[in-house]
Protein backbone atom coordinates (compact mmCIF):
# COMPACT_ATOMS: atom_id res chain seq x y z
CA UNK A 1 0.00 0.00 0.00
CA UNK A 2 1.23 3.61 -0.56
CA UNK A 3 2.65 5.35 2.08
CA UNK A 4 -0.39 7.95 2.58
CA UNK A 5 -0.95 11.01 3.18
CA UNK A 6 1.85 12.47 1.50
CA UNK A 7 1.73 9.77 -1.59
CA UNK A 8 -2.02 9.91 -1.72
CA UNK A 9 -1.36 13.98 -3.09
CA UNK A 10 0.55 12.56 -5.91
CA UNK A 11 -1.79 9.47 -6.78
CA UNK A 12 -3.00 11.26 -9.93
CA UNK A 13 -6.92 10.54 -8.93
CA UNK A 14 -9.51 10.67 -11.92
CA UNK A 15 -11.44 13.56 -11.11
CA UNK A 16 -14.05 15.39 -12.56
CA UNK A 17 -12.76 18.89 -13.99
CA UNK A 18 -13.92 21.78 -12.15
CA UNK A 19 -14.64 23.81 -14.56
CA UNK A 20 -14.96 26.91 -12.38
CA UNK A 21 -11.46 26.23 -11.69
CA UNK A 22 -7.47 27.42 -13.08
CA UNK A 23 -4.63 27.84 -11.29
CA UNK A 24 -1.47 29.49 -11.84
CA UNK A 25 1.90 28.24 -10.82
CA UNK A 26 4.82 30.78 -10.93
CA UNK A 27 7.71 28.91 -11.62
CA UNK A 28 9.60 31.59 -13.32
CA UNK A 29 12.00 33.26 -10.78
CA UNK A 30 15.42 33.25 -10.86
CA UNK A 31 15.55 31.09 -7.36
CA UNK A 32 19.09 33.44 -6.56
CA UNK A 33 19.65 32.25 -3.16
CA UNK A 34 19.68 28.25 -4.36
CA UNK A 35 22.92 29.60 -5.98
CA UNK A 36 21.95 26.61 -8.46
CA UNK A 37 22.18 26.21 -12.19
CA UNK A 38 19.21 23.75 -11.86
CA UNK A 39 15.98 26.01 -12.00
CA UNK A 40 14.74 26.31 -8.31
CA UNK A 41 11.37 24.28 -8.58
CA UNK A 42 13.32 21.50 -10.43
CA UNK A 43 15.33 20.69 -7.11
CA UNK A 44 13.92 17.25 -6.38
CA UNK A 45 12.25 17.14 -2.62
CA UNK A 46 11.45 13.12 -1.67
CA UNK A 47 12.14 11.94 -5.07
CA UNK A 48 10.51 14.39 -6.98
CA UNK A 49 11.08 18.05 -8.37
CA UNK A 50 9.09 20.99 -6.18
CA UNK A 51 7.27 22.10 -8.89
CA UNK A 52 5.60 18.44 -9.47
CA UNK A 53 4.64 18.73 -5.86
CA UNK A 54 2.52 21.65 -6.47
CA UNK A 55 1.02 20.30 -9.00
CA UNK A 56 -0.10 16.73 -7.84
CA UNK A 57 -2.08 19.07 -5.01
CA UNK A 58 -3.49 20.56 -7.27
CA UNK A 59 -4.99 18.29 -9.68
CA UNK A 60 -7.01 16.93 -7.06
CA UNK A 61 -8.93 19.86 -7.24
CA UNK A 62 -9.70 19.05 -10.80
CA UNK A 63 -9.24 22.28 -12.66
CA UNK A 64 -10.06 23.44 -15.98
CA UNK A 65 -6.69 24.50 -16.74
CA UNK A 66 -3.46 24.78 -14.99
CA UNK A 67 -0.58 27.32 -16.64
CA UNK A 68 2.75 27.18 -15.49
CA UNK A 69 4.98 30.18 -15.59
CA UNK A 70 8.28 29.81 -16.47
CA UNK A 71 10.99 31.92 -17.51
CA UNK A 72 12.65 32.14 -21.07
CA UNK A 73 14.52 29.12 -21.93
CA UNK A 74 13.44 26.66 -19.09
CA UNK A 75 12.04 23.82 -21.11
CA UNK A 76 13.31 21.41 -18.80
CA UNK A 77 10.11 23.15 -16.30
CA UNK A 78 7.95 22.95 -19.07
CA UNK A 79 8.81 18.61 -19.90
CA UNK A 80 8.29 18.15 -16.19
CA UNK A 81 4.88 20.00 -15.93
CA UNK A 82 3.60 18.49 -19.50
CA UNK A 83 0.65 18.32 -20.58
CA UNK A 84 -0.40 21.25 -18.42
CA UNK A 85 0.81 24.36 -20.21
CA UNK A 86 3.34 27.02 -19.55
CA UNK A 87 3.36 30.65 -20.18
CA UNK A 88 6.54 32.65 -20.45
CA UNK A 89 7.37 35.69 -18.24
CA UNK A 90 9.84 37.71 -20.80
CA UNK A 91 11.54 39.41 -17.57
CA UNK A 92 11.22 38.80 -14.06
CA UNK A 93 9.84 41.74 -12.79
CA UNK A 94 7.80 39.93 -9.63
CA UNK A 95 5.04 37.94 -8.61
CA UNK A 96 1.84 40.23 -10.32
CA UNK A 97 4.43 40.64 -13.42
CA UNK A 98 4.33 36.31 -13.33
CA UNK A 99 0.60 36.13 -13.34
CA UNK A 100 -0.09 38.26 -15.95
CA UNK A 101 2.02 36.32 -17.90
CA UNK A 102 -0.63 33.85 -17.97
CA UNK A 103 -3.48 35.82 -18.95
CA UNK A 104 -3.40 34.94 -22.71
CA UNK A 105 -3.29 31.32 -21.76
CA UNK A 106 -6.30 31.82 -19.77
CA UNK A 107 -8.42 33.78 -22.24
CA UNK A 108 -12.20 33.39 -21.61
CA UNK A 109 -12.04 31.70 -18.44
CA UNK A 110 -14.06 33.71 -15.57
CA UNK A 111 -14.02 31.06 -12.88
CA UNK A 112 -11.84 31.47 -9.83
CA UNK A 113 -8.04 31.27 -9.98
CA UNK A 114 -5.85 29.82 -7.51
CA UNK A 115 -2.22 31.46 -7.71
CA UNK A 116 0.18 29.27 -6.12
CA UNK A 117 4.52 29.29 -5.95
CA UNK A 118 6.38 27.04 -7.31
CA UNK A 119 8.63 26.23 -4.36
CA UNK A 120 5.65 25.89 -2.01
CA UNK A 121 6.13 22.45 -2.39
CA UNK A 122 4.17 21.21 0.47
CA UNK A 123 0.60 22.03 -0.11
CA UNK A 124 -2.09 19.81 0.67
CA UNK A 125 -4.99 19.32 -1.44
CA UNK A 126 -7.64 19.50 1.49
CA UNK A 127 -5.56 23.61 2.67
CA UNK A 128 -6.56 24.42 -1.17
CA UNK A 129 -9.89 22.97 -1.15
CA UNK A 130 -10.64 25.62 2.51
CA UNK A 131 -9.22 28.19 0.36
CA UNK A 132 -11.07 27.86 -2.34
CA UNK A 133 -14.66 27.41 -0.53
CA UNK A 134 -13.46 30.53 1.47
CA UNK A 135 -14.28 32.37 -2.10
CA UNK A 136 -17.53 31.58 -1.27
CA UNK A 137 -18.00 31.81 2.02
CA UNK A 138 -19.01 34.88 4.70
CA UNK A 139 -18.62 38.44 2.52
CA UNK A 140 -18.00 36.60 -0.48
CA UNK A 141 -14.30 38.15 -0.67
CA UNK A 142 -12.63 38.14 -4.28
CA UNK A 143 -9.44 37.88 -2.80
CA UNK A 144 -8.81 34.97 -0.23
CA UNK A 145 -5.19 34.28 0.88
CA UNK A 146 -3.52 31.12 2.56
CA UNK A 147 -1.70 32.45 5.87
CA UNK A 148 0.51 31.12 7.92
CA UNK A 149 2.06 31.78 11.97
CA UNK A 150 5.42 30.14 11.93
CA UNK A 151 7.67 29.92 14.57
CA UNK A 152 10.03 32.48 12.38
CA UNK A 153 8.36 34.57 10.14
CA UNK A 154 11.68 35.60 9.24
CA UNK A 155 11.10 37.42 5.39
CA UNK A 156 7.85 36.44 4.56
CA UNK A 157 5.20 38.94 3.85
CA UNK A 158 3.07 40.31 6.61
CA UNK A 159 -0.68 40.04 6.71
CA UNK A 160 -2.14 43.14 8.21
CA UNK A 161 -5.87 42.39 9.35
CA UNK A 162 -8.78 44.84 9.41
CA UNK A 163 -10.82 45.19 12.99
CA UNK A 164 -13.25 42.94 11.74
CA UNK A 165 -10.87 39.90 10.87
CA UNK A 166 -10.84 40.81 7.25
CA UNK A 167 -7.60 41.21 5.63
CA UNK A 168 -6.67 45.01 5.05
CA UNK A 169 -3.53 44.53 3.02
CA UNK A 170 -0.22 42.26 2.92
CA UNK A 171 3.22 43.95 2.94
CA UNK A 172 6.30 42.44 1.97
CA UNK A 173 8.92 42.42 4.96
CA UNK A 174 11.18 44.97 3.30
CA UNK A 175 8.79 47.58 2.77
CA UNK A 176 7.53 46.73 6.28
CA UNK A 177 7.15 48.93 9.27
CA UNK A 178 8.48 47.74 12.51
CA UNK A 179 5.25 47.54 13.66
CA UNK A 180 4.17 45.94 10.72
CA UNK A 181 7.56 43.26 11.26
CA UNK A 182 6.22 42.15 14.88
CA UNK A 183 2.61 40.89 12.71
CA UNK A 184 3.65 36.86 12.93
CA UNK A 185 0.75 36.26 10.55
CA UNK A 186 2.33 35.62 7.21
CA UNK A 187 1.50 35.46 3.43
CA UNK A 188 2.23 31.62 2.15
CA UNK A 189 2.17 33.09 -1.46
CA UNK A 190 -1.08 30.83 -2.34
CA UNK A 191 -3.94 32.96 -3.06
CA UNK A 192 -7.80 32.22 -4.74
CA UNK A 193 -8.85 35.18 -6.58
CA UNK A 194 -12.00 35.91 -8.40
CA UNK A 195 -11.11 35.62 -11.79
CA UNK A 196 -12.96 38.11 -13.12
CA UNK A 197 -11.00 40.93 -11.10
CA UNK A 198 -7.54 39.17 -11.44
CA UNK A 199 -6.06 41.11 -14.22
CA UNK A 200 -7.78 44.46 -13.91
CA UNK A 201 -6.20 44.34 -10.46
CA UNK A 202 -3.09 43.28 -11.35
CA UNK A 203 -3.02 45.79 -14.27
CA UNK A 204 -3.29 48.62 -11.20
CA UNK A 205 -0.18 47.20 -9.27
CA UNK A 206 2.80 49.55 -9.47
CA UNK A 207 6.50 48.68 -8.50
CA UNK A 208 6.91 51.63 -6.03
CA UNK A 209 8.58 49.44 -3.25
CA UNK A 210 12.32 48.01 -1.90
CA UNK A 211 12.58 46.05 -4.82
CA UNK A 212 11.41 47.72 -8.01
CA UNK A 213 9.26 44.94 -8.63
CA UNK A 214 5.41 44.11 -9.23
CA UNK A 215 4.49 42.59 -6.27
CA UNK A 216 0.92 39.95 -6.62
CA UNK A 217 0.40 41.09 -2.77
CA UNK A 218 -0.23 44.58 -3.92
CA UNK A 219 -3.80 43.40 -5.28
CA UNK A 220 -5.28 43.06 -1.84
CA UNK A 221 -4.85 46.70 -1.28
CA UNK A 222 -6.06 47.26 -4.53
CA UNK A 223 -9.24 45.39 -4.10
CA UNK A 224 -9.45 46.98 -0.65
CA UNK A 225 -9.80 49.91 -2.36
CA UNK A 226 -12.53 49.03 -4.88
CA UNK A 227 -14.56 48.05 -2.34
CA UNK A 228 -14.16 44.00 -2.73
CA UNK A 229 -13.92 42.32 0.48
CA UNK A 230 -10.48 40.06 1.28
CA UNK A 231 -10.55 37.38 3.59
CA UNK A 232 -7.26 35.11 5.05
CA UNK A 233 -8.04 31.49 5.50
CA UNK A 234 -5.43 30.08 7.95
CA UNK A 235 -3.12 27.03 7.56
CA UNK A 236 -0.50 24.95 9.50
CA UNK A 237 3.00 26.86 8.71
CA UNK A 238 4.83 23.26 8.05
CA UNK A 239 2.29 22.98 5.01
CA UNK A 240 3.31 26.23 3.29
CA UNK A 241 7.44 26.57 4.08
CA UNK A 242 8.44 28.18 0.73
CA UNK A 243 12.30 26.86 -0.06
CA UNK A 244 14.41 29.48 -1.28
CA UNK A 245 18.10 28.40 -0.28
CA UNK A 246 19.36 24.82 0.28
CA UNK A 247 18.61 24.90 3.99
CA UNK A 248 15.08 25.64 3.30
CA UNK A 249 15.24 22.57 0.65
CA UNK A 250 16.70 20.56 3.75
CA UNK A 251 13.76 21.49 6.14
CA UNK A 252 11.45 20.42 4.19
CA UNK A 253 12.70 17.32 2.80
CA UNK A 254 13.23 16.47 6.83
CA UNK A 255 9.36 17.40 7.26
CA UNK A 256 8.10 15.48 3.95
CA UNK A 257 10.34 12.41 5.30
CA UNK A 258 9.16 12.81 9.19
CA UNK A 259 5.94 12.09 7.40
CA UNK A 260 6.84 9.34 5.45
CA UNK A 261 8.22 7.24 7.91
CA UNK A 262 4.95 8.22 9.82
CA UNK A 263 2.93 6.66 6.97
CA UNK A 264 5.23 3.81 6.57
CA UNK A 265 4.90 2.89 10.47
CA UNK A 266 1.60 2.99 10.40
CA UNK A 267 0.68 0.87 7.59
CA UNK A 268 2.18 -1.95 8.83
CA UNK A 269 5.97 -1.47 8.23
CA UNK A 270 8.79 -2.01 11.13
CA UNK A 271 11.83 0.87 10.60
CA UNK A 272 14.11 -0.05 13.34
CA UNK A 273 15.81 3.53 13.41
CA UNK A 274 13.23 5.54 10.71
CA UNK A 275 15.10 8.53 10.88
CA UNK A 276 17.93 6.93 9.11
CA UNK A 277 15.46 5.94 6.75
CA UNK A 278 14.99 8.21 3.12
CA UNK A 279 11.76 7.83 1.37
CA UNK A 280 10.22 8.85 -2.03
CA UNK A 281 7.00 9.98 -2.37
CA UNK A 282 6.06 6.99 -4.04
CA UNK A 283 7.88 3.96 -2.15
CA UNK A 284 5.30 1.75 -1.58
CA UNK A 285 5.71 -1.49 1.20
CA UNK A 286 3.54 -4.36 1.85
CA UNK A 287 2.80 -5.26 5.25
CA UNK A 288 5.86 -6.22 7.81
CA UNK A 289 8.20 -5.07 6.15
CA UNK A 290 11.12 -4.29 8.46
CA UNK A 291 13.71 -1.70 7.51
CA UNK A 292 17.19 -1.67 9.04
CA UNK A 293 19.07 1.41 9.40
CA UNK A 294 20.45 3.67 7.06
CA UNK A 295 18.43 2.69 4.11
CA UNK A 296 17.78 4.56 1.01
CA UNK A 297 14.43 4.16 -1.69
CA UNK A 298 14.91 6.55 -4.53
CA UNK A 299 12.07 6.63 -7.05
CA UNK A 300 10.19 3.98 -8.31
CA UNK A 301 10.06 1.25 -5.35
CA UNK A 302 8.01 -1.18 -4.39
CA UNK A 303 8.57 -3.35 -1.39
CA UNK A 304 6.56 -7.11 -0.91
CA UNK A 305 4.97 -8.06 2.37
CA UNK A 306 7.06 -9.69 4.65
CA UNK A 307 10.54 -8.38 2.91
CA UNK A 308 13.68 -7.47 4.59
CA UNK A 309 15.73 -4.67 3.80
CA UNK A 310 19.10 -5.18 5.69
CA UNK A 311 21.65 -1.82 7.20
CA UNK A 312 22.74 0.22 4.17
CA UNK A 313 21.26 -0.71 1.26
CA UNK A 314 20.45 1.65 -1.63
CA UNK A 315 17.56 1.25 -3.94
CA UNK A 316 15.83 2.28 -7.16
CA UNK A 317 13.11 1.51 -9.34
CA UNK A 318 13.39 -1.49 -8.01
CA UNK A 319 10.64 -4.61 -7.60
CA UNK A 320 10.99 -6.23 -4.52
CA UNK A 321 9.28 -9.38 -4.04
CA UNK A 322 7.11 -10.80 -0.66
CA UNK A 323 9.49 -12.40 1.89
CA UNK A 324 13.16 -11.61 -0.26
CA UNK A 325 16.10 -10.17 1.60
CA UNK A 326 18.23 -7.29 0.13
CA UNK A 327 21.17 -6.54 1.56
CA UNK A 328 23.51 -5.59 4.27
CA UNK A 329 25.05 -2.99 1.26
CA UNK A 330 23.00 -4.22 -0.99
CA UNK A 331 22.54 -1.72 -4.44
CA UNK A 332 19.04 -2.12 -6.46
CA UNK A 333 19.40 0.03 -9.58
CA UNK A 334 16.41 0.55 -12.41
CA UNK A 335 14.84 -2.77 -13.74
CA UNK A 336 15.84 -4.66 -10.65
CA UNK A 337 13.11 -7.26 -9.62
CA UNK A 338 13.77 -9.90 -6.89
CA UNK A 339 11.81 -12.08 -6.64
CA UNK A 340 9.37 -14.15 -3.68
CA UNK A 341 12.02 -15.37 -1.34
CA UNK A 342 15.07 -14.32 -2.93
CA UNK A 343 18.06 -13.41 -1.53
CA UNK A 344 20.14 -10.13 -2.39
CA UNK A 345 23.16 -10.15 -0.36
CA UNK A 346 26.11 -7.70 0.59
CA UNK A 347 27.99 -6.05 -2.21
CA UNK A 348 25.76 -6.80 -4.39
CA UNK A 349 24.18 -4.47 -7.38
CA UNK A 350 21.81 -5.13 -9.72
CA UNK A 351 20.58 -3.45 -12.77
CA UNK A 352 17.86 -4.42 -15.03
CA UNK A 353 17.70 -7.84 -14.17
CA UNK A 354 15.21 -10.66 -12.67
CA UNK A 355 15.90 -12.68 -9.50
CA UNK A 356 13.03 -15.34 -9.49
CA UNK A 357 11.50 -16.99 -6.77
CA UNK A 358 14.40 -17.86 -4.06
CA UNK A 359 17.18 -17.03 -6.29
CA UNK A 360 20.46 -15.89 -4.45
CA UNK A 361 23.13 -13.64 -4.83
CA UNK A 362 24.64 -13.20 -1.40
CA UNK A 363 28.02 -11.64 -1.94
CA UNK A 364 29.98 -9.26 -4.36
CA UNK A 365 28.33 -9.40 -8.06
CA UNK A 366 27.15 -7.63 -10.50
CA UNK A 367 24.13 -8.64 -12.36
CA UNK A 368 23.51 -6.76 -15.15
CA UNK A 369 20.53 -7.39 -18.22
CA UNK A 370 20.33 -10.84 -16.66
CA UNK A 371 17.56 -13.31 -15.69
CA UNK A 372 18.63 -15.55 -12.83
CA UNK A 373 16.27 -18.76 -12.67
CA UNK A 374 14.10 -19.82 -9.30
CA UNK A 375 16.51 -21.06 -6.74
CA UNK A 376 19.60 -20.11 -8.75
CA UNK A 377 22.45 -19.76 -6.93
CA UNK A 378 25.42 -17.35 -7.58
CA UNK A 379 28.34 -17.51 -6.39
CA UNK A 380 30.44 -14.82 -4.87
CA UNK A 381 32.28 -12.45 -7.07
CA UNK A 382 29.92 -13.31 -10.06
CA UNK A 383 29.85 -10.80 -12.78
CA UNK A 384 27.98 -10.46 -15.82
CA UNK A 385 30.15 -8.72 -18.32
CA UNK A 386 26.72 -7.40 -19.87
CA UNK A 387 28.46 -4.20 -21.97
CA UNK A 388 31.61 -4.23 -24.49
CA UNK A 389 32.11 -0.20 -24.54
CA UNK A 390 29.08 -0.14 -27.36
CA UNK A 391 26.30 -3.02 -26.79
CA UNK A 392 24.32 -4.40 -24.11
CA UNK A 393 23.62 -8.07 -24.21
CA UNK A 394 21.70 -10.10 -21.87
CA UNK A 395 22.58 -13.07 -19.21
CA UNK A 396 20.35 -16.01 -18.62
CA UNK A 397 20.49 -17.86 -16.16
CA UNK A 398 18.56 -21.64 -15.50
CA UNK A 399 16.32 -22.54 -13.11
CA UNK A 400 18.45 -24.03 -10.21
CA UNK A 401 21.76 -23.35 -11.75
CA UNK A 402 24.55 -23.01 -9.47
CA UNK A 403 27.19 -20.13 -11.20
CA UNK A 404 30.34 -21.36 -8.87
CA UNK A 405 32.46 -17.73 -7.12
CA UNK A 406 34.39 -15.79 -8.78
CA UNK A 407 32.85 -16.54 -12.50
CA UNK A 408 32.37 -14.16 -15.70
CA UNK A 409 29.94 -14.72 -17.53
CA UNK A 410 30.44 -13.20 -21.17
CA UNK A 411 27.30 -11.81 -22.32
CA UNK A 412 24.84 -12.69 -24.67
CA UNK A 413 25.46 -16.05 -23.07
CA UNK A 414 23.05 -19.02 -21.75
CA UNK A 415 23.56 -21.04 -18.78
CA UNK A 416 20.82 -23.75 -19.07
CA UNK A 417 18.63 -25.40 -16.14
CA UNK A 418 20.38 -27.02 -13.01
CA UNK A 419 23.58 -26.50 -15.00
CA UNK A 420 26.74 -25.90 -12.66
CA UNK A 421 30.02 -23.73 -13.63
CA UNK A 422 33.04 -24.33 -11.56
CA UNK A 423 34.76 -21.53 -9.70
CA UNK A 424 36.65 -18.95 -11.48
CA UNK A 425 35.35 -19.65 -15.00
CA UNK A 426 35.02 -17.04 -18.02
CA UNK A 427 31.98 -18.37 -19.65
CA UNK A 428 31.28 -16.97 -23.15
CA UNK A 429 29.48 -19.92 -24.72
CA UNK A 430 25.97 -21.59 -23.27
CA UNK A 431 25.76 -24.06 -21.01
CA UNK A 432 23.21 -26.90 -21.74
CA UNK A 433 21.32 -27.94 -18.84
CA UNK A 434 22.34 -30.40 -16.21
CA UNK A 435 26.09 -29.89 -17.86
CA UNK A 436 28.97 -28.98 -16.02
CA UNK A 437 31.43 -26.24 -17.46
CA UNK A 438 34.39 -25.00 -16.24
CA UNK A 439 37.20 -22.93 -17.72
CA UNK A 440 39.94 -23.17 -15.36
CA UNK A 441 42.95 -24.21 -16.12
CA UNK A 442 44.09 -27.43 -15.42
CA UNK A 443 45.67 -27.57 -11.61
CA UNK A 444 49.26 -28.77 -11.72
CA UNK A 445 51.43 -30.43 -8.58
CA UNK A 446 54.79 -31.17 -7.88
CA UNK A 447 54.95 -32.86 -4.63
CA UNK A 448 57.49 -31.27 -1.94
CA UNK A 449 58.48 -29.25 -4.61
CA UNK A 450 58.13 -26.29 -2.04
CA UNK A 451 60.35 -27.81 0.38
CA UNK A 452 63.42 -28.11 -2.30
CA UNK A 453 62.97 -24.73 -3.30
CA UNK A 454 62.89 -23.59 0.01
CA UNK A 455 66.73 -25.45 0.92
CA UNK A 456 67.81 -24.54 -2.38
CA UNK A 457 66.99 -20.54 -1.90
CA UNK A 458 68.29 -20.67 1.62
CA UNK A 459 71.58 -22.38 0.97
CA UNK A 460 72.77 -20.06 -1.53
CA UNK A 461 71.83 -16.91 0.99
CA UNK A 462 73.97 -18.60 3.59
CA UNK A 463 76.64 -18.69 1.02
CA UNK A 464 76.79 -15.13 0.23
CA UNK A 465 75.82 -13.96 3.67
C1 LIG B 1 6.70 35.74 -1.83
C2 LIG B 1 5.63 36.74 -1.37
C3 LIG B 1 5.69 36.85 0.14
C4 LIG B 1 5.44 35.48 0.75
C5 LIG B 1 6.40 34.44 0.20
C6 LIG B 1 5.94 33.05 0.62
C7 LIG B 1 5.40 38.43 -3.14
C8 LIG B 1 5.76 39.81 -3.59
N1 LIG B 1 5.92 38.03 -1.98
O1 LIG B 1 7.97 36.24 -1.47
O2 LIG B 1 4.68 37.76 0.60
O3 LIG B 1 5.54 35.56 2.15
O4 LIG B 1 6.43 34.46 -1.24
O5 LIG B 1 6.85 32.05 0.25
O6 LIG B 1 4.67 37.75 -3.83
N2 LIG B 1 8.29 34.31 -9.47
C9 LIG B 1 8.05 34.42 -10.84
N3 LIG B 1 8.38 35.57 -11.47
C10 LIG B 1 8.90 36.64 -10.82
C11 LIG B 1 9.14 36.52 -9.43
C12 LIG B 1 8.81 35.36 -8.78
O7 LIG B 1 7.57 33.47 -11.45
O8 LIG B 1 9.17 37.67 -11.49
C13 LIG B 1 7.94 33.06 -8.78
C14 LIG B 1 9.13 32.35 -8.20
O9 LIG B 1 9.63 31.40 -9.12
C15 LIG B 1 8.54 31.65 -6.98
C16 LIG B 1 7.40 32.54 -6.61
O10 LIG B 1 7.09 33.33 -7.71
O11 LIG B 1 8.05 30.38 -7.29
C17 LIG B 1 7.70 33.41 -5.38
O12 LIG B 1 8.79 34.26 -5.68
P1 LIG B 1 9.92 34.58 -4.59
O13 LIG B 1 10.88 35.52 -5.22
O14 LIG B 1 10.43 33.34 -4.00
O15 LIG B 1 9.03 35.40 -3.53
P2 LIG B 1 9.37 35.63 -2.02
O16 LIG B 1 10.37 36.73 -1.91
O17 LIG B 1 9.66 34.36 -1.35
CA1 LIG C 1 9.79 32.22 -2.11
Amino acid sequence: MPLTPFAKRLSHEVAMTSPSLAAIILAAGKGTRMKSRLPKVLHPLAGRPLVAHVIAAVETLAPERVVVVVAPGMTDVAEVVAPHQTAIQTRQRGTADAVGAAHAALSGFTGDVLVLYGDTPLITSETLTALVAARTGPGQPAVAVLGMRPADPGAYGRLVLADDGSLSEIVEFRDATPEQKAIDLCNSGVMAVDGARLFELLAAVSDDNAKGEFYLTDIVGLARERGLGCAVVEADADELIGINSRAELAEAEAIVQNGLRGAAMAEGATLRDPASVFFSLDTVLGRDVVVDPWVVFEPGVVVGDNAHIRAFSHIEGATIEAGATIGPYARLRPGARIGPGARVGNFVEVKNAELEAGAKADHLSYIGDARVGSDANVGAGTITCNYDGFDKARTDIGSGAFIGSNTALVAPVTVGDGAIVGAGSVISRDVPENALALTRAPHAEKPLWAERFRGRKSAKHKEKG
